[in-house]
């Protein structure tokens, strides 16, 4: 068995401090730089990230299998339904067992507490690849976007237009981390979760963020520096699709709201988007549109959390 220290698992923003997001953006801001550096000097050699991923993936999951090969490193993705837990093998068992082989998981799943369960079993870090109620690498990301676009993090005002989702609660847990004022327009009973906002309010009043949820994205995107959104049917919800399409109309990011946000206000979408829907396709196309940005930084980021993570 291979002697380990401490293992830090990443299921939610607030895993970690504002010192080391902020790390990790300065360091992720300088491998996306100085590239050659990173590369000659092999962080993951000899080591084996896996991949587990109960829904589909373009962005995580190719991010993190470049990341650990660029960085030296190895990757396996193992199918759900090609390994033993389809099988009836429980996460218990599997997750001490793929300890004993891998040096990290990367895990998307439906529920958060059974990412929970994989985090309490595993010896190894285990890294949130997205549930139901957080996608944390993906904010991750998105700060050093907007650092790398706006020049820094504090001082700006974000605002989120749609469904109160997972990208809106780490959304909300990354603002309230890193003194962000962020607004998170969404349609009534489509809030995010009570129990993320309370506790992002508590920690916002430290880091002279704020966090108000409001239902009115006319109002919610008035000299925003950065308007976020994304899909309004999230994997697992397509069966609400019509219902959701009728309740999330007024929430669309077009030039119309885009107006009203500051004129250098930059266009944020985590990808995949539904065009027509949350967002018009003139508005992926501006210039104002840093989304492509957004995708290509997953893999920087992805690249300073296994370090982080794994050295
Ligand atoms: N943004 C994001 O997580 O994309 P994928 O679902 O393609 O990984
Ligand atoms: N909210 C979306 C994000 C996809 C990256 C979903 O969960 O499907």
């Amino acid at each position: 068995m291979k002697k380990r220290n401490k293992k830090r698992d990443f299921l939610t923003v607030l895993d970690f401090s504002q010192e080391e997001v902020q790390t990790l953006i300065e360091r992720a801001f300088e491998i996306k730089t100085g590239y050659k550096d990173e590369l000659i000097e092999y962080p993951l050699r000899g080591k084996t990230v896996g991949l587990i991923f109960e829904k589909q993936s373009t962005r995580t999951r190719i991010s993190f299998e470049v990341a650990a090969f660029q960085l030296g490193g190895h990757s396996i993705y193992l199918s759900p339904e090609k390994i033993q837990m389809s099988r009836g093998e429980g996460i218990r068992e599997t997750a001490r067992v793929l300890s004993r082989y891998v040096d990290c998981l990367v895990i998307r799943t439906f529920e958060h507490r059974t990412i929970e369960e994989w985090a309490r079993y595993a010896t190894i870090p285990v890294i949130n690849g997205l549930t139901d109620t957080h996608h944390p690498c993906q904010i991750l990301s998105d700060l050093l976007t907007i650092y790398e676009k706006k020049g820094k993090i504090q001082d700006l005002t974000v605002a989120y237009i749609g469904d109160g989702n997972n990208i809106a609660h780490s959304l909300i847990e990354g603002s309230a981390l890193m003194g962000i004022r962020l607004r998170v327009a969404t349609p009534p009973g489509f809030e995010p979760l009570e129990e993320i906002v309370k506790k992002s309010l508590d920690i916002a009043k430290a880091s002279n963020g704020s966090i108000e949820i409001l239902t009115d994205p006319e109002y919610a995107v008035i000299d925003a520096d950065v308007v976020y959104t994304d899909t309004w049917i999230s994997m697992g919800q397509e069966e609400e699709s019509e219902r959701r399409k009728r309740s999330f109309k007024r929430y669309q990011v077009n030039m119309k709201l885009m107006e009203r946000a500051r004129e250098d206000a930059i266009i944020m979408h985590c990808l995949p988007a539904h065009i027509g829907e949350e967002i018009t396709e003139d508005m992926i196309d501006s210039p104002q549109s840093v989304i492509f940005d957004q995708a290509e930084n997953r893999l920087h980021m992805q690249k300073a959390l296994l370090i982080m993570l794994l050295r």
